[in-house]
């Protein structure tokens, strides 16, 4: 069953997802080698609660940490753990919220130092296509159009990796809820928008082979072949002619730009699609 939410409702939801976009604009100034990825979890937690909201993430399904971090070629669901930060790790910090009832979740992924240019590359065309995907969410679309502009950008035009084990999907109330928002797929198929519901779209694309697999832990989804993947992740409400993205990247990309120990290259994605 698809939600469809009211203005008012949508305006709280905007609260939640932005509260997601201030934490991990906090947690940017941090990043840097050395620091651990469990110190950040744990200011994470700070942070949220600091704001009177709650880490949806932990004790979902039983997942242990306030947030997902993911290293280089973990894909999603990446534990926090001692290991610090190095010179050239790609990570991806997934944060949720529960803010007066209303879920906020989004992702980034940030580059430790200068990467490889092949890394930097598959860090922009995944940003890219999460806007490519936004902008098929409008009224009348359906789910199909949104995964064919992704899969389009990504594995048709760039050859890498679309994850197929893992979807997008409906926000609300509940942090998971109709419809499933794939990376893939054909123009015209899957569930049709309607104005007025939210959705988290979050290409998970790989630099080599599509495949992963999930670790003996029951969570880390890794890449086959030890390749790098990104997330990045927005939440968004389907509208007539443009829709409305409720989680915002530009105090993330304003700190990242300031944090000498991370690559900022991603301007000009958000000053065209975001004001
Ligand atoms: N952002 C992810 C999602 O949309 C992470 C949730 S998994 C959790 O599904 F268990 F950590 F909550
Ligand atoms: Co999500």
């Amino acid at each position: 069953m698809i939600i469809v939410k009211t203005n008012d409702q949508v305006e709280l939801m905007r609260k939640s997802a932005l509260l997601v976009s201030q934490t991990l604009a906090t947690i940017a100034a941090d990043l840097r080698p050395g620091v651990t990825t469990l110190s950040i979890d744990k200011k994470i937690g700070e942070y949220i609660h600091d704001h009177k909201a709650i880490p949806s993430f932990l004790n979902y399904h039983g997942y242990p940490f306030n947030s997902c971090i993911s290293v280089n070629d973990v894909v999603v669901h990446g534990f926090p753990n001692t290991r610090e930060l190095r010179e050239n790790d790609i990570v991806t910090i997934d944060i949720g919220v529960i803010l007066d009832g209303w879920h906020g979740d989004h992702a980034y992924t940030f580059a430790i130092g200068e990467p490889a240019r092949e890394v930097l590359s598959l860090i922009r065309i995944t940003k890219e296509s999460l806007y490519k995907g936004i902008e098929k969410a409008v009224a009348g679309n359906r789910t199909g159009d949104i995964g064919f502009a992704i899969q389009e950008h990504t594995e048709r035009k760039h050859g890498y990796g679309v994850v197929r084990e893992l979807v997008g999907h409906g926000l609300g109330r509940s942090l998971h809820e109709d419809p499933q928002v794939p990376n893939y797929g054909k123009r015209g198929s899957g569930a049709k928008l309607r104005e007025g519901i939210v959705i988290a779209i979050e290409p998970m694309i790989n630099m080599g082979k599509k495949d992963v697999y999930t670790e003996a832990d029951g969570w880390t989804v890794r890449t086959l072949d030890g390749k790098p993947s990104v997330h990045f992740e927005h939440d968004v409400c389907v509208r007539k002619g443009k829709a409305d993205i409720l989680s915002n990247y530009a105090p993330i990309e304003a700190a990242e730009e300031k944090n000498p120990y991370l690559y900022f290259a991603n301007t000009a994605v958000t000053a065209d699609t975001q004001q």
